[in-house]
């Protein structure tokens, strides 16, 4: 039994390590790559306070942007369950994006749950890096969103 689970333990130690690697490669080099920017936006001031219990429901059909130093890069409308992804190529490294990029909700939270704020943009997120899911795209994923100002 001891040695079945230590065998077992060896693929996973594999994909740990493997999984590391891609991460270490990044920055890309090269100017001009691609980012996968992803999140999920939830009805409510601050995602990152999360109830097992009563779940906060999704925020579907808001408006959420891309800024990069304050500029507009991408706009996009969340899903249903209130997700979203920008695919977008940038002349920066993914160090760069991680620290001068941001995603902004327009859509004010009132839409989505009258008794909360009507302000606009409503919601701020920054941006964490996951492991890259191919060679040539970084994969970035979004902070709890959280109302502006609080990041
Ligand atoms: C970007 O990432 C999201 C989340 O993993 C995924 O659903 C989407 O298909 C990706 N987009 C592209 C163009 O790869
Ligand atoms: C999403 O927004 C569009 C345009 O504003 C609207 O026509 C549609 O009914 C909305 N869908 C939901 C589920 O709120
Ligand atoms: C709307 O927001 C209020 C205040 O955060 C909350 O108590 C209530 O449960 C929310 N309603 C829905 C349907 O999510």
């Amino acid at each position: 039994m001891a040695m079945k689970s230590f065998i077992l333990l060896i693929p996973i130690l594999i994909v740990i390590f493997v999984g590391t690697q891609a991460e270490a490669q990044l920055p890309p080099t090269t100017a001009g790559a691609s980012f996968n920017i992803s999140g999920i936006v939830l009805c409510s001031t601050d995602s990152s306070v999360y109830n097992v219990a009563t779940p906060t429901p999704p925020f579907p059909n808001a408006t959420v942007q891309l800024l990069c130093d304050g500029n507009v890069i991408a706009s996009t409308t969340t899903s249903e369950s209130g997700g979203f992804s920008f695919l977008v190529r940038l002349q920066a490294t993914l160090t760069t994006v991680l620290a001068s990029c941001k995603v902004d909700v327009v859509t004010p939270l009132s839409a989505c749950n009258a008794t909360l704020p009507s302000t606009s943009p409503s919601l701020e997120a920054s941006l964490r890096a996951t492991i890259q899911s191919s060679v040539t795209t970084s994969k970035i994923i979004t902070s709890p969103f959280q109302v502006m100002g609080s990041l």
